[in-house]
């Protein structure tokens, strides 16, 4: 069955805030839990995280929550998690992102943070994994995102809908990872539509108009969040040198292999973080 033709959040006619708040019914019905604290969502290279922050009581095909679509990509898992900390706060993990370059639209795409919401969820972490401008950050350094330039030419917002983004990847959250890694450093991460990589021209130009990380989601979803009233807080996995700034070609493989490798220690960082959250 193709999910594109009758997916729920694919007619304009339909409020994306009732589909989420359908979807956090389910989540609550499948595993039990009423209200979660804090979301997260999985990038590529944190996916280890999840089994450090906690105990998962439930596991969900994210294809069993409405709206939810089949992850694109192979190594993308497509599940969502609820997990309990140690100090009893419930997270709901997600490791079903949709990105913005499968072009099923931009509701899709911030469905997840809309249901995170919906579900109780006051705090959304976003990670992913990214090309990094700032030629001292090796592929395996995880990064704090500070703020970020939207490339796509899109919004989630829907309507004259203005929404304040002053502090959106929140100056308090930052501040609490350093407390725990005093090592990480920021930027601003800009995000371009994909899927291709960007050409070296189009990093100069990120560069030049103030961003340290390309990627392709996370800006999108972190407006949606900032919409729903959440606080934010932003990482990336600095996966290769941005096109240009490395010299050899950027591979899908590379930017797996980076993931992999730094996945251990970034995913215990993360496990911390989510901790003191
Ligand atoms: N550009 C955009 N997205 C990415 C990159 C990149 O260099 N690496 C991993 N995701």
């Amino acid at each position: 069955m193709s999910d594109t033709i009758h997916h729920p959040l694919d007619d304009p006619a339909t409020d994306p805030f009732e589909v989420a708040a359908r979807a956090a019914d389910d989540i609550a019905r499948l595993t039990g839990v009423d209200r979660h604290d804090i979301a997260l969502t999985l990038g590529s290279g944190w996916g280890k995280a999840a089994d450090l922050i906690g105990e998962t009581t439930a596991t969900l095909a994210a294809t069993d929550v409405t709206g939810f679509s089949k992850p694109a990509l192979a190594g993308h898992v497509g599940s969502l998690r609820s997990v309990v900390t140690p100090s009893g706060r419930r997270v709901l993990v997600i490791g079903a992102r949709t990105h913005y370059y499968e072009g099923h639209g931009v509701r899709r795409v911030v469905h997840s943070v809309r249901t995170a919401a919906a579900a109780g969820a006051r705090t959304m972490v976003l990670t992913n994994g990214a090309g990094g401008i700032k030629p001292t950050w090796k592929p395996g350094t995880p990064v704090l995102i500070s703020d970020h330039i939207n490339l796509t030419g899109d919004s989630p917002l829907e309507g004259a809908t203005f929404i304040d983004l002053t502090d959106l990847y929140s100056t308090r959250l930052r501040d609490l990872a350093r407390r725990i890694d005093p090592s990480l450093d920021e930027g601003v991460y800009c995000q371009f539509r994909g899927p291709q990589y960007e050409t070296p021209a189009e990093v100069r130009m990120a560069k030049t108009i103030g961003g340290h990380i390309v990627g392709m989601s996370t800006a999108l979803e972190a407006i949606a969040a900032r919409q729903a009233g959440m606080e934010v807080l932003g990482f990336s996995l600095i996966t290769n040198m941005a096109a240009g700034i490395q010299t050899t070609p950027l591979s899908h493989q590379e930017v797996i292999e980076a993931g992999q490798q730094a996945e251990p220690v970034i995913s215990a960082l993360l496990a911390r973080v989510i901790g003191e959250l």
